[in-house]
């Protein structure tokens, strides 16, 4: 490989810089993010309903300006050289639309042609087989369940050969089998060197396939880490005693546990991590642990649950340390 095209292989497929956007309503849908995304890898973005995500793909991919900042993709400014850009960027939106008389053939060809791209029914056989619908291609769309309109869209983003594929929460409203599948199907595509972009609520779908976790709250890019470090920060479990009697503290002797008191002194919950490399083995044995001395403490309880860090608090919980830093 000559200089240059190591430096261009290095270099960041898309790199964000200082981006901001205020809606004409006044409203700031980002504030100041910046990120740098590499060739060939999967990351995916998390955050809650109306965080930006939508808004950052949207001005990543030039269909919507920003205020200020700019993004750049294999060294194009996304303003200035949209065509460049646009071209490059398969992008499978949030929203189902779906031409409902097309047939499936004609639907994913015309996306292809939108690009200014000749014809190709080989590549657009490819695509098909690959998405698993090729037995479907003269199906009309209107025929087809939600979960295969969902993989047309991909067809659909794939049809101009595209380095960068975006996928706004592909998997909403998709059973877990047809997840799974699109799991593959998504792996399959890394695998052919596309670069991913994926926006999900789900935190099991961030785990299984991406390389790295983008986390938006509020506008704000509030963390990037790879996958392995964040889940180990996220994966707190939580388990409920209802005591029989009111505790006035946690005795002194089972300090070593995290445990806390509620208010009225009649429940105590105890946390730990559910994914440290540690606490697969450990755990299950500190739990016996700790029920055993509180038996010996002489507390009592009628009732346990468990819980799990659900990805809004998890959100909540990151936002507050992003504050104190
Ligand atoms: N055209 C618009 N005009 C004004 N405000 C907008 C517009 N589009 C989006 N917003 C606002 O910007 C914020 C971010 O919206 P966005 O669609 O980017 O969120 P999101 O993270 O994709 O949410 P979701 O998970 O629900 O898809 C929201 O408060 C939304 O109401
Ligand atoms: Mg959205």
């Amino acid at each position: 490989m000559s200089p240059t095209n190591l430096s261009q292989a290095m270099s960041p497929i898309i790199s964000i810089k200082n981006i901001n956007k205020v809606y004409d309503s006044g409203f700031q849908a980002l504030k100041n993010v910046s990120l740098d995304i590499h060739r060939g890898e999967i990351i995916a973005l998390l955050g809650p309903n109306g965080a930006g995500k939508t808004t950052l793909i949207s001005i990543i991919c030039g269909i919507a300006n920003s205020s200020s900042g700019n993004v750049c993709v294999d060294g194009f400014d996304t303003q200035k050289d949209y065509r460049k850009t646009r071209g490059r960027i398969g992008l499978v939106p949030q929203e189902l639309t779906s031409d409902a008389f097309s047939t499936v053939w004609n639907t994913v060809t015309f996306s292809r042609g939108l690009f200014g791209k000749s014809s190709n029914p080989i590549i657009i056989e490819k695509i098909l087989k690959e998405l698993s619908l090729w037995d479907k291609k003269d199906n009309m769309m209107m025929t087809l369940s939600g979960g295969m309109k969902r993989r047309v869209l991909i067809a659909k983003a794939l049809s101009h050969e595209p380095e960068i594929l975006f996928l706004d929460e592909p998997t909403a409203g998709v059973d877990v089998e047809l997840r799974k599948d699109m799991w593959k199907v998504i792996n399959n595509l890394r695998e052919s060197g596309v670069t991913i972009i994926l926006t999900t609520h789900y935190i099991e779908e961030a785990e299984e396939i991406a390389d790295r976790i983008g986390v938006i709250n509020n506008g704000e890019l509030i963390l990037v880490e790879d996958k392995a470090t964040l889940i180990q920060k996220l994966g707190k479990k939580c388990i409920t005693l209802q005591l029989q009697e009111s505790l006035e503290h946690i005795p002194s002797n089972l300090q070593q546990y995290q445990l806390d008191l509620s208010k009225d002194g009649l429940q105590l919950s105890y946390t730990f991590s559910t994914r440290s490399e540690s606490s697969y083995k450990s755990e299950p044995s500190s739990i016996a642990t700790l029920i055993d001395e509180l038996d010996n403490n002489g507390i009592n309880f009628n009732d346990i649950n468990t819980t799990q860090s659900s990805l809004e608090e998890i959100f909540v919980q990151l936002v507050k340390d992003s504050e104190k830093n």
